[in-house]
């Protein structure tokens, strides 16, 4: 193994690591680093950037600290191909203000508390209703709308740690929040997500990222294949709140222990496709929360390019995209049709803190909110 350092484009951070021997002179078989440019300007007129982490394939992952938001993740198809396999946009303007959420991450609570309102030892907090009457994705301004303070840690796996301090009363949610969440991009094509919270008062948390994929780079998602290790979900009003129910799978839409077509049974007649305007659901993911255990199997069969997801979160809000209407144009000015992309969302379930027979999201202080997710690339035949 040679180490040494490299200069690239915008460069920056160089350690770049090469493997296999190669003379010094030769340019490098592959490398693993993180490279740096400009993003856009804040409103108040502060420069953002958008860091590339890229591994010894070839495979990149494009993150900015304005929501430690993913930009953009490439990874090869069945023929090495590269395809960006995420939705956003080119610069930061797209990711200001009331967005889908695209590839951000989502908190201080990540989904929906109902009526906006929740009770911690005794004490009521009202939250904003930004959804209807309820609360989602930690309101008018929630995590996704920061800029985060960012470092990258460059070596053979590339990470870069971001950093936020949600003020006591933010969003009004109780007690200071110091956040981490570290990206790290392995040559086995995994991007790990680790997050990591403390508070001075008790509070609620729960927090995911909202990367909207697409493993064909392009057109609708209903034919990629879905798999979820989860026997049960939270059925839910018609507000998207849960009802506290946890269904069995069985007999329903909503069964994906085996792979199915994620449009196959997406305009089922059931109350539940009916409420979700489609798939909107958390589901309760089978084994042990708090083990890291996959989760869900992804895969598109024209690219053959496979996405795994792995998590230590007892749940995951599987979203078909739903909402997308074809009114944002995104990265190089692609339209985003009705269901162009899909979330899975690794999280304790929503309106946790109303509902105590749920896994808790109650944070203390001196305890350690952490959880990991990873996404794991590959190709399949
Ligand atoms: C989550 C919610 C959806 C929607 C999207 C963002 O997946 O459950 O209802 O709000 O985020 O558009």
């Amino acid at each position: 193994m040679l180490y040494r350092n490299f200069l690239a484009g915008t460069t920056l951070f160089a350690a770049l690591v090469c493997t296999g021997a190669i003379h010094a002179s030769e340019p490098p078989i592959s490398s693993a680093m993180i490279t740096k440019s400009v993003f856009g300007k804040t409103s108040s007129g502060e420069e953002v950037v958008l860091y590339t982490l890229r591994n010894s394939n070839g495979v990149e992952a494009s993150i900015t600290p304005w929501g430690a938001t993913v930009v953009a993740i490439k990874v090869p198809d069945r023929a090495g191909k590269l395809a960006d396999v995420v939705l956003g946009h080119d610069s930061l303007a797209g990711y200001v203000g009331k967005t889908p959420y695209f590839g951000s991450i989502v908190g201080r609570y990540g989904n929906r508390i109902g009526k906006g309102e929740f009770k911690l030892d005794g004490k009521s907090y009202k939250l904003a209703r930004n959804n209807g009457e309820n609360h989602l994705h930690g309101g008018d301004a929630g995590f996704d709308q920061k800029l985060w303070i960012a470092r990258p840690v460059t070596g053979q796996n590339n990470a870069l740690e971001l950093k936020y301090t949600s003020p006591d009363g933010e969003e009004g949610y109780p007690g200071k929040l110091d956040v981490t969440v570290t990206y790290t991009l392995s040559n086995s094509n995994e991007l790990r997500i680790e997050y990591l919270a403390t508070t001075d008062k008790p509070t609620v948390v729960n927090l995911t990222n909202h990367a909207y994929f697409n493993l064909a780079g392009e057109g609708d998602v209903l034919g990629h294949r879905l798999q979820l290790n989860a026997a049960r979900f939270t059925p839910i009003d018609s507000g998207f709140i849960p009802t506290g129910e946890l269904r069995s799978v069985k007999g329903t839409p909503f069964d994906f222990t085996t792979p199915h077509a994620i449009g196959e049974r997406i305009n089922a007649v059931d109350e539940q496709i009916k409420f979700g305007i489609g798939y909107d659901h958390n589901w309760v993911l089978d084994g042990q929360a708090g083990q890291l255990r996959l989760a869900a199997r992804v895969s598109e069969p024209k690219s053959g390019r496979v996405l795994e997801v792995l998590t230590t979160e007892p749940g995951v809000q599987f979203y078909s995209g739903n909402f997308l209407d074809g009114s944002i144009r995104g990265k190089d000015g692609k339209v985003y049709a009705h269901r162009s992309g899909f979330c899975l969302e690794t999280q304790h379930y929503p309106d946790s803190p109303n509902k105590a027979n749920f896994p808790s999201t109650t944070l203390k202080p001196g305890q350690r909110y952490q959880t990991t997710t990873v996404y794991r690339f590959s190709a399949e035949k």
